[in-house]
């Protein structure tokens, strides 16, 4: 921690909700003095509250003794009004996420700002560029976007406006880094990189959802074979179907109802019957009296020979696990690349072709972001006898098996190639670096790995080709590969 006995400069901070109130706590746990100030005498004692609870958080987890815990709360002024613009360093406006009060804010708060004072807005969804152009000096002008919770999140996302000077960009990157947080710079899209990257991760669960795939089933796959903390509909729920919906609908309508941002029909349908999600107790899953957990299934004799190809591509690392728990891998030159032999029946992993367009495969695997760790495979089959097999072949690998209905892309391909699809736009687009985009990602949203990353290591071309199969079984042009590609492709 820095150190406190020398206060640094002024940090203003305007609306002390929830947002307000953690920016308010990071900048006085780095040194600063801070103005928080709120319209509200209630939003400031929900304000000044806030920050005595993640203060106390702090000391408990042993960041901060009651000294300093007392040192930082004073370090932190509560007003009424933005009286003192003129003395701050920067001012964060963190107010309520509406147009008109925000653009109100910025004129009359810039106008008491001192000569070398940033003026930086919180905004998750607006235009940072319309908001500079209430600004008085539209060059000190940025966007500056933290997440929720601020003393835990590292990931803070810069953006500038056309008008905003490099310098003002490289001060807020210093600040950010600073106050021991990640910067990424980003264009200013809707949803900028987070928000608008991380749409598919949603998107494809509740599309998966609309086919009458269970939510445990997605859920399971995603975190067991996907990697994700988290699974995508677990995670709507607890950030609250309502909030999320409202996301995806504002970015859809700012980008002019572009389809592959269009918000889900199923959650538009949780929202109109009031199941929001933990908060109400009840979303896809039910909080109040969760079901009973199914009963294991039978047993299945564990896998004890595998036929493998001479080259098994990315079934290797599977090959690897399974030596290691016991099975033997026999190599087959017969066995085409890329396939395994059980029982006489063929496996192989998914491409984005559904079973029924690939007649010499009987088990089709859905991919697995990492063979070591995963606890859950996803497969389809065509009878019984393939089910057996992916039961024993988990069996032996100690993961639990999914049956998942013969869709292209399954549903763990699908997503990651969506998401990879997803940053290949927003570099299209140039919203940000490759590096940003990965670290957006994985800082802002808590996936595992970059999409970038996992592209170039599953392979571009691999990604490319799944998307050109998926866009054409479901016969849907979202999925079309984006031209962005060609740009990861220079690099990998
Ligand atoms: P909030 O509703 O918890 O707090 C907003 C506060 O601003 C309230 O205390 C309100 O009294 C005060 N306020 C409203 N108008 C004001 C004005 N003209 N002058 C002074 N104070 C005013 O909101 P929250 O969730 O903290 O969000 C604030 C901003 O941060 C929004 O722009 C939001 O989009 C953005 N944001 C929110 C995230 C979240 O997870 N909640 C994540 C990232 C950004």
């Amino acid at each position: 921690m820095r150190d406190r006995n020398s206060d640094r400069e002024e940090v203003m901070v305007v609306g002390a909700g929830t947002m307000g109130a953690g920016i308010a706590f990071v900048a006085a746990q780095n040194g600063h003095r801070v103005v928080l100030v709120d319209a509200l005498p209630a939003g400031l004692e929900r304000g000044r509250m806030l920050v005595a609870e993640m203060a106390g958080a702090a000391e408990k987890r042993g960041l901060l003794d009651s000294a300093e815990r007392t040192s930082l709360e004073a370090r932190i002024r509560y007003a009424g009004t933005p009286i003192g613009a003129d003395a701050a360093t920067i001012i964060i406006e963190a107010i309520v996420e509406d147009a008109d009060a925000k653009a109100d804010l910025v004129r009359t708060v810039s106008a008491q700002m001192g000569p070398r004072t940033i003026f930086a807005s919180n905004t998750s969804s607006l235009s940072v560029n319309a908001l500079a152009h209430h600004c008085a000096d539209s060059a000190r002008f940025a966007g500056l976007h933290f997440f929720n919770p601020v003393p835990a999140m590292k990931l803070v996302e810069i953006i500038p406006a056309p008008t905003t000077s490099p310098a003002t960009v490289e001060m807020l990157v210093r600040l950010v880094e600073a106050w021991r947080k990640v910067p990424v710079v980003a264009r200013d899209v809707p949803g900028f990189i987070v928000n608008n990257v991380a749409r598919p991760y949603y998107g494809e669960a509740f599309a998966a959802l609309g086919e009458g795939i269970e939510p445990e089933t997605i859920d399971a796959l995603m975190t067991g074979a996907g990697g994700f903390r988290m699974g995508p509909l677990a995670l709507a729920d607890l950030i609250g179907h309502d909030i999320n919906y409202a996301v995806a609908r504002s970015i859809h309508s700012e980008r002019q109802g572009l389809a592959r941002f269009r918000p889900s029909p199923e959650q538009a349908e949780l929202v109109e019957n009031g199941l929001l999600g933990r908060k109400s107790g009840r979303g896809l899953y039910d909080y109040v009296s969760p079901r009973p957990v199914a009963a294991e299934a039978e047993r299945q004799h564990p896998l004890e020979t595998v036929q493998a190809a001479a080259d098994c591509g990315a079934l290797e690392p599977l090959l690897d696990r399974l030596r290691e728990a016991g099975c033997l891998v026999a190599r087959v030159d017969e066995l085409p690349s890329g396939y395994l032999s059980i029982n006489s029946l063929r496996l192989a992993i998914g491409d984005g072709r559904t079973l029924a367009e690939r007649e010499d495969v009987d088990v089709l695997l859905d991919i697995v972001r990492d063979w070591i760790t995963a606890n859950a495979i996803g497969v389809t089959v065509r009878t019984p006898a393939g089910y057996a097999v992916a039961a024993m072949l988990g069996a032996r690998l100690g993961v639990t098996v999914h049956t998942v209905p013969d869709r292209p892309g399954q549903i763990v391909l699908r997503s990651l190639a969506q998401l990879a699809n997803a940053a290949a736009d927003a570099l299209a687009e140039d919203v940000a670096s490759i590096a940003h985009i990965d670290a957006a990602m994985r800082l802002g949203a808590n996936h595992p790995e970059g999409p970038c990353d996992w592209t170039m290591r599953h392979g571009v071309d691999t990604v490319e080709q799944a998307l050109v199969h998926i866009a054409r079984g479901s016969d849907d042009a979202i999925y079309a590969p984006s031209a962005g590609f060609a740009l990861l492709r220079d690099v990998a």
